[in-house]
Order: structure tokens, then C-alpha cells, then sequence
């Protein structure tokens, strides 16, 4: 358990990349997990839970196949909310319900960033998708790659979720989460800048190997730090 969190880093780049599909049982576990761990951590926050969309499913399975085939990591603009998590494991049996479970858990994570610091601070994103009380439905994708480092061999995990909000307003997400209007209006009429520069800010580190134990979570709060800081937004 722990190994397994330690080898959670973030990299940037990597010498080799075979993109290997999970099997159809570990990609069912993997959803089905990844749907009971939202629907829970959702109950806690009174919002209803979630049901899977296959298209969606289809839908987040492509790109996840497709950030794993570039070992890349970046947000793109779609018509879903989008919540994307890499992790590296160790090599050999994937333990699909375990990471499921851990990277949901990750987004989840972003709560405190959310209650700690001051309410307008977009970095706890993932976290505010996640709970969501306006989505009705998810679609999932897991990918994998093998990768190499140091003549060592990984598995690279991605998961992709996307969520279906049909009602999503301005004013239903600010009275949600407790932050002015303004605020939330200016983030979404920003959205594509931001995702812009979280990826052009992954991209710039594309060289960079990076072994320190950062979490998915400081990667995510980094750049969206870094996206509110110049965007002028408090
Ligand atoms: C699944 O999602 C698609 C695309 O968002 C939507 O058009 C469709 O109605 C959804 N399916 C169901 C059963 O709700
Ligand atoms: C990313 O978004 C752009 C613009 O919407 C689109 O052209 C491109 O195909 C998308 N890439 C993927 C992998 O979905
Ligand atoms: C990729 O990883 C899987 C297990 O995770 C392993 O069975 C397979 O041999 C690896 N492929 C290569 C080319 O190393």
C-alpha cells in the first residue's frame, strides 16, 4: 500500500512507451469501483449519485487511450466536465480496483485545498466536479502504458472521467460552493485559457523527469494556481 503511494509521482516524459489496454475485466472493475467510490464520497455532500453513460464512457476511453499512447497529460476542451489522473505502478498485476479507488480519492483530496485556503481559490477544481450536485451522469476511461525509467519498467495508469451536468449555472454553482458569482463566471468564460495553460505548463516540463514524491494533486493545484495567478482572479 504505501510502495504503491510512493510510486504515485508525477513525470514528465520517459524514455519508452507501449500502450497496453487493460483487460475488459480490469476495465470493468475499474469503472464499476470508480462509480461506487464517487457515488459514496458524493453522499457525504448530500448530492445524488451518479450512473454511468457508455457513450461518455466510449467517449473518456479514447482520450485516456490517447494521453496514454503520447504519455501525455493534458486537459482538452469538450462538452463534459473533465477530470483526468495519472499515476505510476508497479509493473505486472494491475491492481484495477485499488486505483480506482485511490486516484478518485485523490480528486476527492482537493477538498481541503478548497476549506482551507480562501473560497476563491479554483484550484480544488477536480474536487468540485467531482461532488458535483447538478450531474447526473459519468463516462470512464482507464489506459495504460508501460513505461521505462532508469532501466526500470512501469505501468503509467490514466484515468479519464468525464461528467454530464445538463443544468450547470453560474449562479447554482456559486450558491453551491459558497464563492461570488463573478468569480465562477469569470472562470468558465476563461476555461479554454486555463486549460491552455495548464498544458502549455505540463508541456514546458515535458524534458523533466521528476522523482519527487508530488502527488497528482500538488501537479493540479500547481497549475490551476498558476492559471487563476494570471488571470488576475484573487
Ligand atoms: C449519455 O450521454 C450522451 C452524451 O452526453 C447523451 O446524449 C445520452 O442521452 C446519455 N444517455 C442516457 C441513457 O442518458
Ligand atoms: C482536443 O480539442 C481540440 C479542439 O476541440 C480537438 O480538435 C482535438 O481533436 C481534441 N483532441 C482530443 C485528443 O480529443
Ligand atoms: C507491459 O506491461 C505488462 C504488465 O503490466 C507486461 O505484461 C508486458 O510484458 C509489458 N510489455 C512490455 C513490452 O514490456
Amino acid at each position: 500500500m504505501i510502495s504503491k503511494l510512493f510510486l504515485t509521482l508525477l513525470i514528465f516524459g520517459s524514455t519508452f512507451s507501449q500502450n497496453q489496454d487493460p483487460s475488459p475485466e480490469c476495465l470493468s472493475i475499474f469503472r464499476n469501483a470508480a462509480l461506487k467510490k464517487h457515488n459514496e464520497l458524493r453522499a457525504l455532500h448530500g448530492s445524488p449519485p451518479l450512473t454511468l453513460n457508455l457513450t461518455i464512457s466510449i467517449f473518456s476511453q479514447n482520450y485516456a487511450n490517447y494521453l496514454a499512447k503520447n504519455l501525455m497529460f493534458a486537459y482538452n476542451v469538450s462538452s463534459y466536465g473533465m477530470n483526468l489522473a495519472r499515476a505510476l505502478a508497479p509493473i505486472g498485476h494491475l491492481d484495477c480496483k485499488y486505483w480506482a479507488d485511490f486516484m478518485t480519492k485523490q480528486w476527492y483530496d482537493e477538498k481541503n485545498i478548497y476549506e482551507i485556503k480562501n473560497p476563491h481559490n479554483i484550484a480544488s477544481f477536480r474536487f468540485t466536479q467531482l461532488v458535483w450536485k447538478d450531474t447526473s451522469q459519468i463516462g470512464i476511461g482507464l489506459s495504460i502504458a508501460n513505461i521505462s525509467l532508469n532501466k526500470n519498467k512501469y505501468n503509467f495508469v490514466y484515468y479519464v472521467a468525464n461528467y454530464f451536468k445538463p443544468d450547470k449555472t453560474d449562479v447554482k454553482i456559486a450558491e453551491e460552493f459558497n464563492v461570488e458569482r463573478s468569480t465562477v463566471t469569470k472562470v468558465f468564460q476563461r476555461k479554454d485559457k486555463y486549460i491552455n495553460l495548464a498544458n502549455e505548463e505540463a508541456t514546458s516540463k515535458k524534458s523533466r523527469i521528476q522523482l519527487g514524491y508530488f502527488s497528482l494533486v500538488e501537479e493540479a493545484r500547481y497549475k490551476w494556481y498558476l492559471a487563476a495567478k494570471s488571470a488576475n482572479i484573487p
